[in-house]
């Protein structure tokens, strides 16, 4: 008989709700994350009474009423609306296309003046089988919306020039023809009150966790005390890259304090020019609509990745795609190992997709278990 039921590695959203859910069924869980704190990449750090999202900005946002449901369990969520602008050759515009934009972009006022200007420059610079992400998007917004507010932006994200991205990056485009500057069109959205540290220590609430574990420094040891594994950390380590690297993009954060209350205006803004390294600055208070009497941002810098920085987005293209295949067959026929959450299964995952993923991988394990 083995310490441990299950021993969870990685402490991020996905391994605290399998966490929570199976310690509620009276299964002895171990949560251990290689970081110095719990929450993986929702960690918020608290700095002069503002809550610091320390690896990128978090806006909550979902249209599944139960996953709205689950998370409020553990905490009140706020009414923010994300809004962002984005910062263009001197001048500000509203996101996500709309009429706002297109006012401050062609001076239209009526949902057909400005319909009608996108479709003629859709017939102009358009093509009909896009080879490139520039292609692409001429095809979905055409010229002056994919000029002013896609291209650099894009391709500081990437680090290329647009016309060397697959055009599948963006799939669509939209364009609403609202004046409605609400960037998610789900149906619930917000901040967790006091941050999202607190929706992880709900979760984590009488789970036994240990942080600054890194699972492969201590492995044989940690396996001896649980029973089974569920794994949320890169799934490519685990097997000692034997069939190769996973590529990612990564970021660098730089955080600068403020003598001042509001920096911005807005928690949100993109600079979509190439002479700015970085592509959006984060002022974190105006997330939770702080008064605090100075104020935190976070410039945001896309950055090659390498094994000593963050994986952050992972790089989809055929080769990282066939690489993953060969692992994820691998996974498969293990028994005792569980691989869940945005780095073992190599894919971009919203807050409310993971723990909608952890929630539906908890119910397999249980039938599975009833059936033996
Ligand atoms: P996560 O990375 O959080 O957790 C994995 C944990 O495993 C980490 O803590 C890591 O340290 C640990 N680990 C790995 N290997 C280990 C080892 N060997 N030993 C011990 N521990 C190990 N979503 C959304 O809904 N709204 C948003 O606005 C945003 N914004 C956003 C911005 C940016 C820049 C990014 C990159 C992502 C977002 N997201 C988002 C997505 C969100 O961050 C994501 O859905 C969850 O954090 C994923 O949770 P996981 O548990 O899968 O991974």
């Amino acid at each position: 008989e083995k310490k441990y039921d299950y021993l969870i590695v990685g402490a991020g959203l996905f391994g605290s709700v399998f966490a929570h859910e199976m310690t509620k069924r009276n299964k002895k869980c171990l949560v251990i994350d290689k970081r110095d704190h719990l929450g993986g990449n929702v960690y918020c750090e608290e700095k002069e009474g503002i809550n610091v999202h320390k690896y990128g900005a978090h806006i909550f946002h979902t249209n599944d009423k139960r996953i709205w449901d689950y998370v409020n369990q553990f905490a009140t969520f706020n009414n923010y609306v994300n809004s962002p602008v984005s910062l263009s050759k001197g001048k500000l515009y509203n996101l996500p296309f709309n009429m706002n934009t297109f006012y401050q972009l062609w001076g239209t006022k009526t949902p057909e003046e400005a319909k009608a200007v996108i479709d003629k420059q859709i017939e102009e610079y358009g093509s009909k089988s896009p080879k490139n992400l520039e292609e692409q998007a001429l095809s979905l917004v055409g010229k002056d919306i994919y000029e002013t507010l896609i291209k650099e932006y894009t391709e500081k994200q990437w680090g290329k020039k647009a016309t060397e991205l697959p055009a599948f990056i963006i799939k669509r485009l939209p364009v609403r023809y609202t004046y409605n500057n609400n960037y998610f069109n789900d149906k619930y959205q917000g901040i967790p009150e006091g941050g999202y540290n607190t929706i992880i220590e709900g979760l984590l609430e009488g789970v036994e966790t240990k942080t600054g574990v890194d699972f492969f420094q201590d492995k044989e040891h940690l396996l001896s005390l649980a029973d089974n594994i569920v794994y949320t950390g890169k799934i490519d380590e685990f097997y000692e890259y034997k069939y190769g690297q996973l590529e990612y993009r990564s970021l660098r954060f730089e955080h600068e304090l403020h003598d001042m209350p509001n920096y911005q205006g807005n928690a949100v803004v993109n600079y979509n020019d190439s002479e700015y390294a970085f592509t959006r600055i984060i002022e974190h208070k105006h997330f939770e609509f702080g008064n605090q009497e100075k104020t935190i941002v976070t410039k945001e810098y896309p950055e090659q990745w390498d094994r000593s920085k963050e994986a952050y987005y992972p790089i989809n293209n055929d080769q990282n795609q066939e690489i993953f295949r060969q692992y994820k067959k691998e996974a498969e026929k293990e028994d005792s190992v569980i691989f869940g959450g945005r780095l073992a299964e190599y894919r971009y995952y919203d807050m409310h997709q993971i723990i909608a993923s952890s929630l539906n991988k908890v119910q397999e394990v249980l039938k599975l278990e009833a059936n033996t």
